[in-house]
């Protein structure tokens, strides 16, 4: 049931780890419904923005993923992953903790579980979309590792720019003070508004759904979910692990925002800056494949030329939009976030 093969080359620039550790999912999976889940309508989304998003579900409360046997793996597999010498990988500093990128390359664990056939059915029942891990190989399994700096969040408020996320609990966090998963109770553009004035957000609008059990996790549309992890108050083994997952359907809007940049000097490149290019060239090919499939399939006859162009265009568009990127070698800081803003709009504004 193990399908990930073929989802993505495997890069050879990186060290393997722990090759020793194989996925099983009969003994390794233990997959149970969450109790319960948001909706983005509870979140405050009207029917006009909701429609753009292929589920209604915002974001469940944690369900477990993983048995104790797969658990003690991912914990045996993450430890490893955190002392391996990662060469030109970069474990991105992000401010507010680290971050372990392309651990699909490195760990054929966590490159099988993330593949799971039954992790994905179990995914598509639980949200009512059929999903697929995302050909941008780099958002997957990436691990997120809190800061020493008790003051600081684990992860800051943000929201995702993939369609569906999920992130699992690696190690149990129970008689931890802080570090727990948290989201905004409301559209992302009012919690947004409050952080931009430089305010908190409220506590009666936080949301902490209690995910502290190893091999627990959530999912989330995480582009409509302001979320966080908060501060880590006692020191100890806080781990999350958080992949992106693509609708199958690739009609709905996309709210992936992944633009390479140009002219990155050399002294900031790493495997993943470069990998870049191949990634976005592989995902805008699956979502365009998939559209062209669906117009041979489905197109009526017409005689206007101008009306299948505009239908053939809108197959080709990321493809079309890709290419634009790649043979400008990357685009600039300024010129990708005019893109996502003017995304973003198309996907938010009422
Ligand atoms: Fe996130």
């Amino acid at each position: 049931m193990n399908d990930a093969t073929g989802l993505f080359p495997i890069h050879p620039d990186y060290e393997r780890v722990a090759s020793d550790v194989r996925f099983d999912h009969a003994t390794d999976l233990q997959l149970e419904q969450p109790a319960k889940h948001w909706t983005l309508a509870d979140l405050g989304y009207p029917a006009s923005v909701r429609d753009r998003f292929p589920s209604e579900v915002a974001v469940t409360a944690p369900f477990r993923i993983l048995s104790p046997v797969g658990t003690a793996k991912l914990q045996r597999v993450v430890r490893t992953l955190r002392e391996a010498p990662v060469g030109r990988s970069v474990d991105k500093p992000a401010a507010s903790g680290t971050m372990i990128r392309g651990t699909v390359h490195r760990s054929s664990y966590i490159r099988d579980l993330i593949g799971s056939a039954l992790l994905r059915d179990h995914m598509r029942k639980t949200t009512d979309v059929a999903v697929q891990p995302t050909c941008l190989s780099h958002e997957l399994g990436h691990l997120n590792i809190p800061p020493t700096d008790a003051a600081q969040p684990a992860v800051r408020w943000h929201c995702d720019t993939n369609a569906v996320v999920l992130v699992v609990n690696v190690f149990d966090t129970s008689d931890l003070d802080g570090g727990e998963f948290q989201f905004f109770d409301g559209p992302r553009a009012e919690g947004r508004a409050l952080l931009a004035a430089g305010m908190e957000i409220p506590e009666e609008r936080i949301v902490t759904p209690g995910m502290t059990e190893a091999g627990w996790g959530v999912l989330l549309q995480g582009a409509a979910v302001l979320h966080r992890a908060s501060s880590l108050r006692t020191p100890g083994e806080r781990v999350t692990m958080a992949s992106a997952f693509d609708p199958v359907d690739a009609t709905f809007p996309d709210p992936n925002r992944f633009y390479p940049l140009g002219g990155v000097p050399d002294s900031e490149r790493s495997i993943e800056i470069d990998a870049q290019f191949f990634e976005l060239a592989r995902y805008s090919a699956r979502r365009s494949e998939y559209l062209l499939g669906r117009y041979l399939r489905d197109a009526e006859w017409s005689t206007d030329p101008s009306t299948i162009a505009d239908d053939l265009a809108r197959c080709v568009a990321d493809v079309t939009e890709a290419l634009d990127i790649l043979r400008r070698g990357g685009i600039s800081r300024s010129a990708a976030q005019a893109l996502r803003e003017e995304k973003d709009a198309e996907l938010f504004d009422v």
